[in-house]
């Protein structure tokens, strides 16, 4: 049984002083609560005053990017050891964000779970088809490429610090969630790659999450599918009662 996961993407909203008022009054809204388990994506700039907030909370501390580099001439970019330092345990990557926006190719995604995995952070590798890509039928043939590229080369062992989100791009930010049998789907069948590309253990234990436009009000209808194991939530996250809603759903 895998542990539900609500995670929050918080993307580029909230300075340093937000995001510890944010951290503080959630940390003692999961005080206790020991059936989910609850992350929080602040921007680069708070996460080492999130991360000094956080210590003794179950609530974990992610980040939204990174560099697949160790370190080097790479201005404005961080890596991953340094993630590890201020204290982050998972790492986003891949996000339709930063494929459409910042040039993100699967070939980049691995780099980035290569290295992430190599300093000990746990990845939450995002794919999703867009709207033009679900109305010509591709959805299975580019999700199937995107986690199948994503992962190359990654061990079974590996495998089990990863996890998945299913964030159809054209359900992102936008307030059209996927209905929860079209999420279902398309989680099954990631969850069929994973078992043929990995083996069985990977397809079964492996968390997959569903991402866009999820409130406290749909939460609900989405996890009562058996293949959908979290959410990553953007815009209702930014808020702490809407997410505190979604965590206790
Ligand atoms: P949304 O964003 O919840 O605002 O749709 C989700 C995401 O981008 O991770």
């Amino acid at each position: 049984m895998i542990k539900p996961i609500i995670a929050a993407n918080w993307k580029m909203h909230k300075t340093v002083a937000e995001s510890v008022d944010f951290s503080q009054r959630l940390a003692k809204e999961c005080e206790g609560l020991e059936e989910r388990e609850v992350i929080i994506a602040p921007p680069a700039t708070a996460l080492y005053a999130v991360s000094q907030v956080l210590k003794g909370s179950t609530v974990q501390l992610s980040a939204q990017n990174m560099h697949w580099e160790e370190k080097g001439a790479f201005t404005g970019e961080i890596s991953a050891p340094m993630l590890a330092d201020m204290g982050c345990q998972y790492i986003l990557i891949g996000h339709s964000e930063r494929r459409t926006l910042f040039g993100e190719t699967n070939e980049t995604v691995n780099k980035k779970l290569q290295a992430a995995l190599k300093f000990g952070i746990k990845p939450i590798v995002c794919v999703g088809e867009t709207l033009e890509q679900r109305e010509s039928e591709a959805t299975f043939d580019i999700i199937k490429k995107q986690v199948k590229e994503g992962l190359n080369n990654i061990s079974t062992g590996d495998i089990e610090c990863v996890s998945i989100a299913y964030e159809p791009v054209w359900a992102i930010g936008t307030g059209k969630t996927a209905t929860p049998e079209l999420a279902e789907e398309v989680h099954r069948f990631i969850r069929e790659i994973l078992s043929s590309e990995f083996g069985e253990d990977a397809g079964i234990g492996t968390a997959i999450m569903y991402g866009g436009s999820v409130t406290p009000q749909n939460i609900g209808e989405l996890m009562d599918k058996p293949n959908i194991n979290g959410a990553l939530v953007g815009g209702a996250s930014l808020d702490v009662t809407s997410f505190t809603g979604i965590i206790r759903y």
